[in-house]
């Protein structure tokens, strides 16, 4: 009784605190655009997350009915009992031949082999090109969907080409042609050795534009355990040229990073001279009718709020548990109660009709800021 009481008022802090963190957020955004507001026509090669709004005057199809990242909400996905399981070959990659880890200014990609396939679970075989990553800062996590409109701390896209194809450029303008494997990444106590395959690596991508040679590994381990539990949705690249021929794949299992590892992620990789790469997720996009599938039904869902995860609270010794539980519920309370009184003032200040809608207008305001 104590217990859930206890995990209730856990749940509500931190969902105020992630909506408290993403007011914030936008906020930032929006007086960034009240400075210069010139239309730079440069836009054609450079593209930034500051101006997604801008994107689509140089890349059309970023305006389009079907792109992606979008919120899913699980009251509304679809249960189908006939999406196939996902059957991947090849993923277990010796060390040799290397893997090249680079920072493109945008993310951080590993390119794959195409001897990396999904073999079932699509009508095609799709092979690998390449995964990258998503992420935000200590503040603002940088998942690119959300799930009820809760970000998760970081998101992983490991991307495949039809293998009627020659190659994924080829590919990325058919309406066939891609599928995206993506999964979330939350914070857990334990290292992740296998994602530390490739983090360690990330001094020596710090510089925009460099790259390194990675001892190739089993990328699977990237990968939640549980591959039988997805979403699925047609949508796009988030990126420009934002061609709308994903048929996305979102694992509902989470996979945990450390605290550490994560930070190691938001902290060292820059993008042009001084300026750090971060926040490198696209907003959620309407869905404009499109159906979200799931492979299972949410009372088996094994999907967990990103902050749940994070453990807020480390009672000291030396207490009874009753004892501990007053005083985390006591703390826990007072933090909820502030945290509600200024989310409540930003709201009355930012006079929107809510969060959500907000952050959808965004995308659709004319261009009025150069990129970067
Ligand atoms: C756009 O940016 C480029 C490169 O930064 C610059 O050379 C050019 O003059 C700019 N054009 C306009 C119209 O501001
Ligand atoms: C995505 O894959 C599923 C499973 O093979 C298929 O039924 C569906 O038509 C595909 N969607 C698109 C847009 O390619
Ligand atoms: C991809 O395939 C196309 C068509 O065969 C070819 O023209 C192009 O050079 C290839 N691109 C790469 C990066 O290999
Ligand atoms: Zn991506």
């Amino acid at each position: 009784m104590q217990l859930e009481l206890f995990i209730t008022v856990l749940l509500i802090q931190n969902q105020v605190l992630v909506a408290t963190a993403s007011s914030s957020s936008e906020e930032d955004e929006n007086s960034e655009h009240d400075g210069t507001n010139d239309k730079n026509s440069s836009h054609e090669h450079h593209w930034g997350y500051d101006d997604q709004e801008g994107w689509s005057s140089a890349f059309q199809h970023c305006s389009g009915q079907s792109q992606s990242p979008i919120d899913i909400k699980t009251s509304k996905v679809i249960y189908d009992s006939s999406l196939p399981h996902i059957e991947l070959d090849g993923y277990d990659l010796k060390a040799d031949p290397t893997l090249k880890l680079q920072n493109n200014g945008h993310t951080l990609q590993l390119s794959l082999p195409n001897t990396m396939r999904i073999v079932k679970g699509f009508d095609q075989v799709y092979l690998a090109a390449q995964l990258h990553f998503h992420w935000g800062t200590i503040a603002v996590p940088g998942s690119e969907h959300t799930i009820d409109n809760i970000h998760f701390p970081a998101e992983i896209h490991v991307v495949h080409y039809n293998s009627k194809y020659t190659n994924s450029s080829e590919a990325e303008s058919k309406p066939d042609g891609l599928a995206v494997l993506g999964a979330f990444i939350g914070i857990g106590l334990k290292d992740n050795e296998n994602y530390e395959k490739i983090l360690s690596a990330l001094n020596d991508v710090s510089i925009e534009d460099s790259g390194t040679d990675i001892p190739g590994f089993n990328v699977r381990h990237l990968l939640p355990n549980n591959l039988e539990k997805f979403y699925r949705y047609k949508g796009s690249l988030t990126t420009p040229p934002c061609f709308q021929t994903v048929n996305w794949t979102l694992f509902s299992e989470t996979v945990m990073v450390s605290r550490r590892q994560l930070a190691a992620l938001e902290d060292t990789l820059k993008a042009g001279h001084k300026q750090l790469l971060s926040k490198n997720f696209r907003a959620a996009q309407l869905l404009h009718g499109r159906p979200v599938l799931a492979s299972f039904t949410s009372s088996q869902s094994v999907n967990k709020d990103p902050s749940e995860i994070k453990p807020r609270v480390t009672p000291s010794e030396g207490m009874s548990r009753g004892d501990k539980f007053a005083i985390a519920f006591g703390a826990l309370f007072i933090v909820t109660l502030l945290s509600s009184l200024i989310y409540i003032s930003k709201l009355r200040k930012t006079n929107s009709i809510s969060n959500k809608d907000t952050r959808q207008d965004v995308i659709y305001k004319p261009a009025i800021k150069d990129d970067v």
